[in-house]
C-alpha cells in the first residue's frame, strides 16, 4: 500500500473478507425544539471535482476546509490508487500531489460506489490521455445519464467508447471547441466540471455554453484559476476557458456546505426552535431563505452566519427546485418534510430530479400526508408526526427522516445511515449541541416497511 494514500485507504477500503458490517440506526426521540448554534463545513460537492481536479496540476494543491465524508475518502482513495499523494495536513487541511504521468484505469470496486467519480475523466483525459472507469449506473433518485459529459469531451476530441459498464477514452491532445452543457432538465454540474477541467489544458480556446453556475462550480473555477488557468465569465452561464500547457497546484478553501446548512436551520424551523449556522455563505443560498420565509420561517444573516426561528405554525407552500440560483433539489426532501407539518396543502416539484421521491415512504410511516404525482409530491400538512422506524435509501431523503423523526412524538429509528454518512459529516454531535435526544447505535430491527413485508 503506498504511504501516498495516507488517510484514505483505511477509510474506503471493502470491509475485510469474511466480515459483515453492521447496520447503524440513529434512534431519536423528536419534539425537542432546537436551539442554538453550529458551523457548516466545507461542501462535499465542491470538495468532490477539486479532488478530481488535482490530476490536472504539476505540484502540490493543500485544500482548506475538506469535509470527513465517505465520499470524500471514496474519492481519496481512487486519486490515491491513479498515483495522487494525498495526505491531511491538518483537521480539514489535505494535500494532494499528482505525479503527472500514471495509471488511467479507476479502480472499479470504488469508482462504482459513487457517481462523483465521473469526474476524474475529464482530467485523466487531459494529462494521461486516456481513462477507463465504470460507467454511472442508475440511481435511486431516478435516472442519471452523463450523456453531456461525453458529448462534451467528445467535442474536444477525445474518443469514446461505452460498453455496458465501462467507459473508455482516449485522447492525443484535446482541442478547444464549442460545447453545449445544457440537456432538457437544465445544466449539468459535473459535466460542466468535467469540461471545464479538460478544456484547461486543451489546444486553443472552449467556450462552455449552458454552464452550470452552481457556487460549487464557480469553487472548482477559481481552484484552477489559482492553478494558472485562464478562464473567464465564472458565475455566468458561458465559460470561455483559454488552454495552457501545464498547471501547477494550488493554495484553496472550499466554500461552505449551502445543503448541510440548510438542513441544520430546516431542523430548527421543523422543531419550533431556533438555529444559527455559522461559516456559511449567505449569498449562496438565496433561493433556498426565500422558500423558508414562504413556510413562515424568520431568517436572520450576518455576512457569514444564518439564522431561522419559527415562531409561528408552518404555512404550505409551492414549491419547484431548479438549477442554481433556483431552489436546490438537495433540499428538496428536507423541505417536503417541514411542509408534513405546514398549515394546508402544498405541492413540491423536482425539476431537476423528477424521481427524487423517496422519502415520501419514510414520511408517511411517521403519518405525513404526502402522496407523489410524476415529478410532484401533494403534501396535506399534518397537526403532528409519530416516531416510527424508518429506513434511508439515498443521502437527501435520509436528511428528511431524520428531520421527520426530529420534529415527531416519540422515538423514531432511521436505518440506512452510510447514505446518510456520505453527505453529513458528525451528525448526531451536531444535533446533541442543538438540544436534540439522538443516539447511534447498532440497528436492533428491521424499518416498519421491512417488518410489515417479511
Ligand atoms: N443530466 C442529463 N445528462 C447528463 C447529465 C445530467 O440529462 O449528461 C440531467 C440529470 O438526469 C438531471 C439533471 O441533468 O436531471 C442535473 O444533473 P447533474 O448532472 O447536474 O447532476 P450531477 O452533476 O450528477 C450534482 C450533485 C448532486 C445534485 C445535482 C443537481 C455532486 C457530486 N452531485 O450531481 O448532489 O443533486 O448536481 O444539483 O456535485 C447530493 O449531494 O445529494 C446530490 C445528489
Amino acid at each position: 500500500m503506498r504511504a501516498a494514500a495516507r488517510g484514505f485507504s483505511a477509510f474506503a477500503g471493502a470491509p475485510p473478507e469474511g466480515k459483515v458490517l453492521v447496520d447503524q440506526e440513529l434512534v431519536i426521540r423528536g419534539g425537542h425544539p432546537l436551539k442554538g448554534t453550529v458551523r457548516a463545513h466545507g461542501a462535499k460537492n465542491a470538495a468532490l471535482p477539486i479532488m478530481a481536479g488535482a490530476i490536472l496540476t504539476e505540484g502540490t494543491t493543500i485544500l482548506h476546509r475538506v469535509p470527513h465524508l465517505k465520499d470524500v475518502h471514496t474519492m481519496g482513495a481512487i486519486l490515491g490508487a491513479l498515483g495522487v499523494e494525498l495526505e491531511w495536513t491538518g483537521p480539514n487541511s489535505l494535500r494532494l500531489t499528482s505525479p503527472g504521468a500514471g495509471g488511467t484505469v479507476a479502480p472499479f470496486d470504488l469508482a462504482q460506489r459513487m457517481r462523483a467519480s465521473i469526474c476524474i475523466l475529464g482530467p485523466l483525459l487531459a494529462t494521461r490521455g486516456a481513462a477507463v472507469l465504470p460507467l454511472p449506473g442508475g440511481c435511486v433518485i431516478g435516472e442519471r445519464p452523463i450523456d453531456l459529459h461525453l458529448r462534451g469531451l467528445r467535442a474536444l476530441g477525445a474518443e469514446i467508447k461505452v460498453d455496458g459498464t465501462t467507459i473508455s477514452a482516449r485522447a492525443a491532445r484535446l482541442r478547444g471547441a464549442r460545447v453545449r452543457m445544457a440537456g432538457p432538465r437544465g445544466s449539468t454540474v459535473l459535466g460542466t466540471a468535467n469540461v471545464l477541467m479538460a478544456a484547461t489544458l486543451a489546444e486553443g480556446q472552449t467556450l462552455i455554453e449552458g454552464a452550470a453556475r452552481e457556487p460549487e462550480i464557480q469553487n472548482l473555477a477559481h481552484y484552477l484559476v489559482a492553478c494558472g488557468a485562464q478562464i473567464s465569465g465564472i458565475g455566468t452561464r458561458r465559460l470561455l476557458v483559454t488552454g495552457r500547457r501545464r498547471l501547477k497546484g494550488a493554495e484553496h478553501a472550499l466554500i461552505p456546505d449551502r445543503i448541510e446548512a440548510a438542513t441544520f436551520l430546516a431542523a430548527g424551523a421543523i422543531t419550533g426552535g431556533e438555529v444559527r449556522v455559522q461559516d456559511v455563505c449567505p449569498a449562496h443560498m438565496r433561493a433556498t431563505l426565500r422558500a423558508m420565509r414562504r413556510m413562515g420561517v424568520e431568517t436572520l444573516e450576518d455576512e457569514r452566519s444564518l439564522t431561522a426561528a419559527r415562531k409561528e405554525p408552518l404555512r404550505a407552500a409551492q414549491l419547484a427546485t431548479a438549477p442554481y440560483p433556483g431552489l436546490p433539489t438537495d433540499v428538496q426532501p428536507q423541505f417536503s418534510a417541514m411542509l408534513c407539518l405546514a398549515e394546508g396543502a402544498s405541492v413540491v416539484t423536482d425539476r431537476v430530479y423528477p424521481h427524487r421521491f423517496t422519502h415520501v415512504e419514510g414520511l408517511r410511516l411517521m403519518g405525513a400526508r404526502i402522496l407523489r404525482t410524476g415529478s410532484k409530491g401533494v403534501i396535506n400538512g399534518v397537526a403532528r408526526l409519530q416516531g416510527a422506524r424508518v429506513d434511508a435509501v439515498d443521502l437527501r431523503a435520509g436528511a428528511a427522516l431524520v428531520l421527520g423523526a426530529l420534529a415527531a412524538e416519540g422515538v423514531s429509528s432511521i436505518t440506512g445511515l452510510d447514505h446518510v454518512d456520505r453527505g453529513y459529516q458528525d451528525l448526531e454531535h451536531m444535533l446533541k449541541a442543538l438540544g436534540a435526544d439522538v443516539a447511534r447505535r447498532e440497528a436492533s430491527a428491521t424499518p416498519d416497511r421491512q417488518r410489515r413485508s417479511a
